[in-house]
């Protein structure tokens, strides 16, 4: 698939990927997990490239959630690096594309070393207008939701914030998702239907994208196929099909 194929004036704004099957793809190979990672590597890179040509404005990649402390702290290890090495190597040509960097999770439970080039790579690129990536690193959806209850809950405490004033908007800015849209796109590869603590409450009306495609054999045209799929959605928000039709 080309990226003519697409139509640009009913792009999703914002694209969150639970990026799955690095380890099943290099098992099938004989190879070692962490080949599988390095290998999506090349994914993230071609996704990111074919996101920003296309016009795509927030692109979320699950990198690392909370749960994935728990792994051989060998994998943990080999990731934290691949993550650094990677920012490393990729942020000149990130900036030259005009693309911004965000992080969003526990940013202090995170190595010195991965924080540091995180954060460089965050300045360096903070006045670009292009694509916001975004990297959800030691992320877990219930962990940012409790957070917000608990900041809200001590504003609450202090008389800073009277509880009738708790509305949606009030909730959504205390979330670290605050200053992106909700994804209207939710892309999940690697076969497994589960959306594993990732985005829980700006997932409400997402749409979602399953594919039996593991995470190293996502490339531009697969992400291109996930848009297109897209596009051919009827997005009724709970109206019916006629109410949709008539704001066309
Ligand atoms: C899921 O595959 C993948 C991960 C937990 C890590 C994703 C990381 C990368 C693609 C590399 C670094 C990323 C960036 C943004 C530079 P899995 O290990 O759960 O695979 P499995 O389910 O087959 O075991």
């Amino acid at each position: 698939m080309q990226p003519e194929a697409i139509d640009k004036r009913s792009l999703p704004q914002h694209v969150a990927i639970i990026m799955d099957g690095n380890g099943r793809w290099a098992k099938e190979r004989g190879q070692d997990r962490i080949y599988g990672h390095h290998e999506g590597v090349i994914s993230v890179r071609d996704v990111v490239a074919v996101a920003g040509e296309i016009g795509i404005q927030y692109l979320t990649l699950y990198a690392f959630s909370t749960e994935n402390w728990n792994r051989p702290k060998a994998e943990v290890d080999a990731l934290m690096e691949l993550l650094v090495a990677t920012i490393r190597k990729e942020v000149d040509e990130l900036h030259k594309k005009n693309v911004r960097m965000h992080v969003i999770g526990d940013f202090a439970a995170l190595p010195e070393i991965c924080q540091k080039e995180m954060q460089e790579a965050i300045d360096i690129t903070a006045n670009n207008t292009g694509l916001n990536l975004i990297l959800a690193l030691s992320y877990s959806a219930k962990w940012e939701i409790l957070n917000a209850v608990k900041a809200i809950a001590q504003k609450a405490k202090e008389g800073v914030l009277n509880p009738d004033d708790i509305d949606e908007t009030v909730f959504h800015s205390h979330l670290c998702t605050h200053r992106f849209p909700d994804p209207e796109l939710m892309i999940r590869t690697s076969g497994e239907s589960r959306i594993s603590n990732f985005l829980l409450y700006q997932l409400a009306y997402s749409e979602l994208y399953f594919t039996p495609t593991h995470w190293p054999d996502f490339r531009r045209a697969q992400f291109l196929q996930a848009i297109a799929d897209y596009q051919q959605r009827e997005r009724r928000f709970g109206m019916i099909s006629e109410q949709i039709q008539s704001t066309k």
